[in-house]
């Protein structure tokens, strides 16, 4: 156990909540090694169908740690790749939600794009000031933030360091869906047991395959999903979801 962060279970969900409040859950080396090590086995484990991500009141996560990365040189950073460990956070199979209340700034704002989509609270405030610290964003602020709302407001959020609220975030596509703070937890929640519900590796697939749209030009992710699709008539699940609504009963995914 990790005195950064809990890992509670609600049934096929595991709720990843980040315990540095303090510190406005500001994300240190320690906290990315332990984190990731104790998700790892999670990912794998077929009673685990998805991940729900948050912060605390107020923070969701204020950044990477200031004070960490401080004294550092550039061949420390380099030597060790700093933060290179969150693109296994990234590339986790098992569907990632991230439930964001207060700052979730720099390395926050990129843990939460790293998760398949965030609902927010209405607090959120997302935004990209590293530039105000003499750097720029190092674990895919620059590349996600663009891909998701577009170059003109990515450019303008990393070049002036300034935060969007929730409103604005949903209406740009930041976020899925703004829910009242009190709201937002239980929502990324109820959502994750959905998905659990399903069939985990057919989660995985859709998972891949809409992330497939920003990495491949249209007629090979086109094909790699219709190839997807074809593979899935090879499951327990398509016959039992299938054979379900036929005979209009629920179907029973547990064998997947
Ligand atoms: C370390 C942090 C921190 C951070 C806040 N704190 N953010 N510590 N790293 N990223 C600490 C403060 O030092 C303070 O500690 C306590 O949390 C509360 O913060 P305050 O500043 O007192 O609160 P407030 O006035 O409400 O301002 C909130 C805030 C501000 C706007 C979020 O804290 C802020 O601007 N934080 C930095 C945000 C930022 O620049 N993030 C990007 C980091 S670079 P004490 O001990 O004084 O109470 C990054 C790079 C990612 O993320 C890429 C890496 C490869």
């Amino acid at each position: 156990m990790s005195e950064n962060f809990s890992i509670t279970r609600h049934g096929r969900v595991a709720l990843v909540t980040l315990t540095r409040p303090k510190q406005l859950n500001a994300l240190n080396s320690t906290l990315a090694a332990e984190l990731i090590a104790e998700l790892a086995p999670l990912d794998r484990a077929p009673d685990i169908g998805c991940f729900v991500q948050t912060g605390s009141d107020r923070a969701f996560a204020a950044g990477a740690d200031i004070k960490e990365m401080s004294e550092k040189s550039y061949g420390d950073m380099s030597g060790m790749d700093f933060f290179a460990e969150w693109e296994v956070f990234a590339k986790f199979r098992s569907p990632k939600i991230a439930a964001v209340r207060g700052f979730a700034l720099g390395g926050g704002c990129e843990l939460a794009m790293m998760c398949d989509y965030i609902l927010a609270g209405e607090s959120a405030k997302f935004g990209q000031p590293e530039i105000k610290l003499g750097v720029i964003a190092g674990i895919g602020g620059t590349q996600r933030m663009t891909k998701l709302i577009g170059r003109a407001k990515s450019m303008q959020m990393h070049l002036t360091g300034r935060m969007m609220d929730a409103q604005e975030a949903l209406d740009c596509g930041l976020v899925a869906q703004v829910h009242p703070d009190e709201q937002v937890l239980e929502a990324a929640l109820q959502d994750a047991a959905t998905i659990a519900g399903y069939a985990k590796p057919v989660a995985m697939f859709a998972r891949e395959a809409v992330h497939r749209a920003e990495e491949l030009p249209l007629a090979e992710g086109l094909l790699w999903e219709r190839r997807v699709f074809h593979s899935l008539f090879g499951t327990h699940a398509q016959r039992e979801g299938m054979a379900a609504f036929l005979e209009k009963r629920d179907p029973d995914f547990r064998k997947d």
